[in-house]
């Protein structure tokens, strides 16, 4: 949520380096953008609502020369997306810029006190108290601008990740953070700061990662971190893994698209490696050192949100079924603040694609409290989340920009697979029962293929049903988790309302919404709930509803119920769900381009949600 780039070092267009590695970001918020540099001694801050290219048109009419600058995209918490509460913020004398993400919860206070004092605030946000309230410890300390920092950052309550410039030292840049992300990259005579690694691998793959309450003045020839309270610490360097090339569209119109037909490879990158075709099993090498725990583990508890959440759900289906453990899956949201039980022997999963989501975060933090085992099922290597987990699985799906979720879905979704098959296999699980799930878990990605051929059809649905006010998704068993998530993929990138339920519970409701306008997407596949999944489309029909089935290849049956028909290939029917959510990933982005959405930057929306 917001992002954060800044840059100190040899090239004197630090501006455009930021402004750069701040399109880079955009995903993250995009209701206004700002740069901030420091040119032949004066502080120049450039910055407006909208998107980062408003504040590029800005740089090329008003082009900077500096070494060192920082800048913003914004996703607005508090004040609206205006011009004025756009970062960086300066203080009373443009001396000093900063720009944050998080959420300073006790600005009110600290606001009154500088008022009290004389300081002038001309923003609504909390950002702006927080650079004024350095500028009056600078003034009382009567200079020091990294102790002034310091000592602001032990008043703050809440999450913050910030960096700093300032002409009193314009030798560096001060960044620090607490439940939100930041990293320093480390150049070649440079450096660059940024609150994801996709705005620092074009200049350099060295990193290294801020924990909480950790700070690093960044100079032009090195770096020193410490603790906010002022212990020396010595971080270690991180090697990033992936590419320029996984953060750029590569031909296609859009980040979502490229994700979903890059599944057929992230779903095998999940699995690569990790199958013992002949033994029925699975290598998972990140549980290794809890395997104990896990083969006595008498519950297992998932905890996730948005997407992430529907994966867990579908795992919860999974690992009961293959491996007979009670599994219950909680928003992190409410887990975090319900007290909930827990014993010493319990495990719990955080799913997170981005590794950072602040909910998430929060309650593994409790459940470790609790004493439970934290581990984490994540695709970010080296978010937080992954950091603070005993133990887990990464999925390998890449970078996923597109705010909609999707090819990390399908990734948690294999992985969740692996784990039922090794919970499985150390309980009831047979040998043989094994290696057929192994061999289907290897014909997924041709099977995503196929289905990913039909693109034309299922935009043609899109074409017909785009003005739809709403929707409705059904499924039963391993597809009503499918039903949310479809759901979910239309309303955040098209603005339509849709609703996601368990097939069987239209009669107690929902079914009253049905008339000749309302579209019913049902995920029909033929597993033990098929008949009467068919029953509830009857129902749906004798209503004159307008039926858009998910079904599989050979199914004749359907063809005379539905008024149009996506077929997907049979598999194993915990498995489906990777491929029953394909069409449902495609209808939403087509019906999105058809109506003219941002289809990667949704309204309202960031990728990464780091706030509560
Ligand atoms: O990074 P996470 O998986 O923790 O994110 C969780 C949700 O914020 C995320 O899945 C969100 O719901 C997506 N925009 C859905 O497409």
């Amino acid at each position: 949520m917001c992002g954060i780039v800044g840059y100190i070092g040899k090239r004197n267009n630090a501006a455009d380096i930021v402004v750069n590695g701040l399109k880079r970001l955009e995903y993250r918020g995009y209701d206004s953008a700002g740069v901030a540099a420091i040119q032949d001694g004066g502080m120049h801050v450039l910055k407006r609502a909208g998107k980062v290219n408003d504040t590029e048109e800005l740089l090329r009419s008003t082009p900077l020369t500096s070494g060192l600058a920082i800048g913003h995209t914004r996703w607005a918490t508090h004040g609206n997306p205006t011009d004025l509460n756009a970062h960086p913020h300066s203080d009373n004398l443009n001396e000093i810029a900063l720009v944050h993400n998080g959420i300073v919860e006790n600005y009110q206070v600290i606001k009154a006190k500088l008022l009290k004092e004389g300081y002038t605030l001309r923003s609504e946000t909390d950002t702006e108290v927080l650079t004024v309230f350095i500028r009056s410890l600078y003034d009382k300390l009567g200079g020091d601008l990294v102790e002034a920092t310091r000592l602001a950052l032990t008043e703050v309550r809440g999450a913050f990740g910030i960096a700093l410039i300032s002409t009193l030292e314009p030798d560096k840049i001060i960044v620090a953070r607490r439940g939100s992300p930041l990293l320093v990259g480390i150049g070649d005579g440079e450096f660059i700061v940024a609150s994801d690694a996709a705005a620092v691998i074009q200049h350099t793959r060295q990193v290294i990662f801020l924990e909480d309450n950790e700070m690093a003045i960044v100079s032009h020839t090195g770096y020193k971190t410490k603790t906010i309270d002022n212990r020396t610490i010595n971080s270690r360097i991180h090697q990033i893994e992936y590419d320029l090339e996984s953060i750029e569209k590569g031909g296609y119109d859009h980040f979502m698209l490229k994700e979903i037909y890059e599944q057929p490879s992230t779903f095998r990158d999940a699995f690569r490696g990790r199958l013992l075709e002949d033994e029925g099993r699975v290598r998972l090498g990140g549980l290794s050192r809890v395997a104990e725990k896990l083969r006595n583990a008498p519950r297992i508890i998932f905890t996730a949100c948005g997407t992430s959440f529907h994966a867990a759900l579908v795992g919860e289906y999974m690992i009961e079924q293959l491996a007979r453990i009670p599994v219950e899956v909680e928003y992190a949201s409410e887990f975090r603040y319900r007290n909930p039980v827990l014993r010493e022997d319990d495990v719990i999963f955080a799913i997170s694609q981005s590794g950072e989501t602040a909910d998430t975060l929060a309650a593994i933090r409790e459940a470790k409290l609790k004493g439970a085992s934290a581990l984490g099922i994540v695709n970010v290597v080296g978010s937080t989340i992954a950091r603070e987990t005993e133990a887990g699985v990464f999925i390998h799906a890449g970078p996923e920009i597109g705010v909609a979720s999707t090819k990390a879905f399908t990734s948690q979704l294999c992985v969740l697979s692996l784990l039922a098959l090794y919970l499985g296999r150390m309980r009831d699980l047979s040998r043989k029962e094994g290696i057929e799930i192994v061999k289907a878990i290897q014909k997924i990605p041709d099977q995503i293929e196929s289905i990913l051929a039909q693109a034309e059809t299922i935009r043609e649905i899109a074409q017909l049903y785009k003005d739809s006010p709403n929707f409705i998704y059904l499924g039963r068993g391993y597809n009503y988790p499918v039903a949310l998530e479809g759901a979910l993929k239309l309303k955040e990138i098209s603005y339509i309302h849709a609703e996601g339920y368990p097939a069987a519970e239209m009669k107690h409701g929902p079914l009253a919404l049905i008339d000749e306008h309302m579209p019913v997407v049902f995920i029909a596949t033929q597993d033990e709930l098929y008949e009467k999944v068919l029953s509830n489309i009857e129902v749906v029909r004798a209503r004159r509803g307008r039926v858009i089935a998910i079904a599989n290849e050979d199914d004749d049956r359907i063809t005379e119920l539905a008024d149009h028909v996506i077929t997907i290939p049979n598999t194993l029917p915990h498995l489906t769900p990777v491929l029953s959510v394909l069409p449902l990933q495609l209808l939403a982005y087509y019906i999105a381009v058809l109506r003219d959405c941002n289809v990667d930057m949704p309204r309202n929306l960031a990728k990464s949600v780091t706030v509560e």
